[in-house]
């Protein structure tokens, strides 16, 4: 009986310390594949048991999503070694104390216009590249910026990179940086001084001072519209105008990785509103709806850096904040 406990011991001290082996190669191949250095061995030590709570809670999602409990997997990305604390201090979207806008336009369906059963934008060559806003606060000046390339993109049958660092300096009056921004009451800035491309004023990943040149300017906007409050609306919005910015709570998306993200525990209301992304299209899979959502944390993450939310349930109150630039 003694040999068999101590046999039985042996096997669970044995199993453990392999667990912990495999874990450390996993944590080798994601320091190296997303550049990760720490200060000193005690920071490593403190990042590497974050990384494996993490790794157990991915695992167990993933577990979830074999037996069909869960719609989407969930991957390790850039953020395996953070605590949902500091992945949430990076998501800065500013909704709470905006000012109330009166001076834009409510969307409007075109007469004789009616959405498609399904858009994906990116295959009509209006979508700009997926960019990294890294440990910034700056959803805001990404899902702006894309917006408005997505606009000159429709205007001109071309794509060109914009600036989020000119938003991020130069609107300081109204927006705090890396610290967070606002959506809409962005737009007059760019309506009256325009962005320079983002090869003229090339992103930094923090607060800088504002070095905007008038003669850069590749493109101001004409307009924006602005609405909320309907799914149906939103997706007339997208599926004839063009790309359309959304406020949402991107608390539970950290370790999305592939298919259609369904988190019914995502608040909707407008106070946990913290990250802006860009809805780029629509469609439906195996009865599924979906829309398709360009975000800014870098292609290594989500689906080439994409996400697909479920439509048509208010997903993380993706119908509460909604605008886009006209050119
Ligand atoms: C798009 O860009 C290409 C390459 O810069 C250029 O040759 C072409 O004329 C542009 N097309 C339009 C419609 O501006
Ligand atoms: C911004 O300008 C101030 C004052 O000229 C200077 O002290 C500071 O270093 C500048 N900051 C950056 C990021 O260049
Ligand atoms: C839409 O926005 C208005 C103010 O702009 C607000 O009063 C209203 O509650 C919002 N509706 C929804 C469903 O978010």
């Amino acid at each position: 009986m003694k040999g068999f406990i101590l046999a039985s011991f042996l096997v669970v001290a044995v199993s453990a310390s392999s667990l912990f082996q495999q874990d450390g190669a996993k944590f080798q191949a994601f320091k190296l594949q997303h550049g990760k250095t720490y200060k000193n061995q005690a920071e490593e030590a403190s990042r590497f048991a974050i990384f494996r709570d993490n790794l157990r809670s991915i695992e167990s999602h993933n577990a979830r999503f074999e037996q069909g409990l869960e719609t989407y997997t969930q991957g390790i990305n850039q953020f395996a070694d953070m605590t949902d604390a500091e992945f949430k201090a990076m998501l800065a979207l500013q909704y709470a104390n905006k000012p109330n806008f009166n001076d834009n336009s409510k969307f409007q369906l075109p007469e004789g216009a009616s959405a498609p059963d399904s858009i994906d934008w990116r295959e009509k060559n209006v979508v700009g590249p997926i960019k990294n806003q890294a440990s910034c606060g700056s959803c805001w000046a990404f899902a702006l910026v894309g917006s408005t390339e997505s606009a000159l993109a429709l205007k001109t049958g071309n794509v060109t990179s914009l600036s989020e660092q000119q938003l991020i300096d130069c609107t300081t009056d109204i927006n705090f940086g890396c610290s967070g921004g606002m959506l809409e009451p962005t737009f007059p800035y760019i309506q009256q001084n325009g962005l320079e491309s983002e090869a003229d004023y090339p992103y930094q990943g923090e607060d800088g001072n504002c070095t905007y040149d008038s003669s850069k300017v590749v493109t101001k906007i004409t307009s924006y519209v602005y609405f909320n409050g309907s799914e149906e609306v939103l997706k007339e919005a997208v599926g004839t105008a063009g790309p359309v910015v959304v406020g949402i709570d991107a608390d539970y998306m950290k370790y999305y990785s592939n298919g259609i993200f369904t988190e019914s525990g995502c608040p909707q209301d407008s106070a946990s509103l913290d990250h802006a992304v860009l809805v780029i299209g629509y469609g439906s899979e195996d009865g599924s709806d979906y829309w398709i959502i360009k975000n800014s944390w870098g292609t290594a993450w989500g689906e080439s850096g994409f996400i697909r939310f479920a439509r048509g349930v208010n997903q993380c109150g993706i119908i509460t904040e909604n605008t886009y630039p006209i050119i």
